[in-house]
């Protein structure tokens, strides 16, 4: 119990002072509650206002993908350097201590494995086991102009109703076949729908043009590395998609498939959060690996 004698009048009421209240610092998040902030702001960095999302969740479809053998010895040194892992709930149980504090990203759809048609996914996770692995955002495949597109848009609303409801985020992750042109105009199609349909945020491919797809989208994007390319490409790419507007990178292959992954992290944070051009990152890069 509070001591209830001799308390003191309030008196630092401050009235000439106008209530201070911050705008969120994530594009079209304004509006979201302060659960779903919070969890935004552990996915990503407050000052930089970008992220640097490690994704190492291509398991759910292709297996035991090359620098992804042992999680436990290859990825969970660099999850220091991330600001939010991309994950299966398996691998997260199985192989991520649960002193790790940033914002996990779950993979919340799935079903056909790299032998089968991959847009016929079904949502893969419930909310409740959601929340049970503190999840900040669960992230879901789009297949725009892919056999099954409605179904996995159906996935997308669907997810993002339940995290709603609990204040967790959806992050649609646009994804494309083979048979579709991956330019401007295609991005900014599937970029779009997913932010018309709810999702928090995006995950997309880097175009060129890709500051008419930000402009275009009221939520935030992020992009994906792709296939692994030499790693001065990788951190161009990563250097034009934040330059062009993006808030960030998931990026699985161009770090886990990197000769040096820990000294590559690293310098792809530089681009991110420090703005720097890819040859001062890669020359980071030279003198870690150094
Ligand atoms: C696809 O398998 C997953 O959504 C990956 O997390 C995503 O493609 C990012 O990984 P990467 O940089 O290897 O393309």
């Amino acid at each position: 119990m509070a001591d209830a004698e001799e308390i003191q009048d309030a008196a630092r009421f401050h009235v000439e002072v106008a209530h201070h209240s911050e705008p969120f610092f994530l594009k079209g998040c304004n509006h979201l509650d302060w659960g779903i902030k919070n969890r935004l702001a552990n996915i990503f960095d407050p000052t930089s206002g970008r992220t640097v999302m490690l994704a190492f969740d291509h398991g759910y479809f292709q297996g035991p993908t090359r620098g992804l053998e042992r999680i436990d010895l290859d990825i969970v040194p660099l999850t220091r350097y991330a600001d939010t892992l991309m994950l299966t709930r398996g691998i997260l149980r199985t192989s991520i201590p649960p002193s790790y504090t940033r914002g996990i990203v779950l993979r919340a759809s799935g079903g056909p494995s790299i032998l089968k048609e991959l847009s016929n996914e079904q949502i893969a996770i419930s909310i409740e086991e959601a929340i049970r692995l503190n999840a900040a955002a669960m992230a879901v495949q789009v297949f725009i102009g892919g056999e099954y597109e409605s179904q996995s848009i159906h996935n997308l609303t669907r997810l993002v109703d339940a995290g709603n409801r609990y204040g967790i985020a959806t992050l649609a992750v646009t994804a494309v076949g083979r048979e579709l042109t991956r330019d401007a105009r295609y991005i900014r199609l599937a970029t779009r729908i997913c932010a018309e349909l709810g999702a928090t945020y995006v995950k997309t491919y880097y175009v060129p043009g890709f500051e008419t797809v930000t402009a275009a989208c009221p939520v935030p994007i992020v992009i994906a590395g792709g296939k692994k390319q030499p790693e001065m490409d990788a951190l161009r790419m990563a250097y034009n998609a934040v330059q062009q507007g993006a808030s960030g990178v998931d990026m699985g292959r161009n770090i886990f498939q990197a000769d040096n992954p820990a000294a590559m992290i690293q310098a792809v944070r530089k681009v991110v959060h420090d703005n720097a051009t890819p040859q001062e990152a890669f020359d980071l890069l030279q003198q870690l690996k150094g």
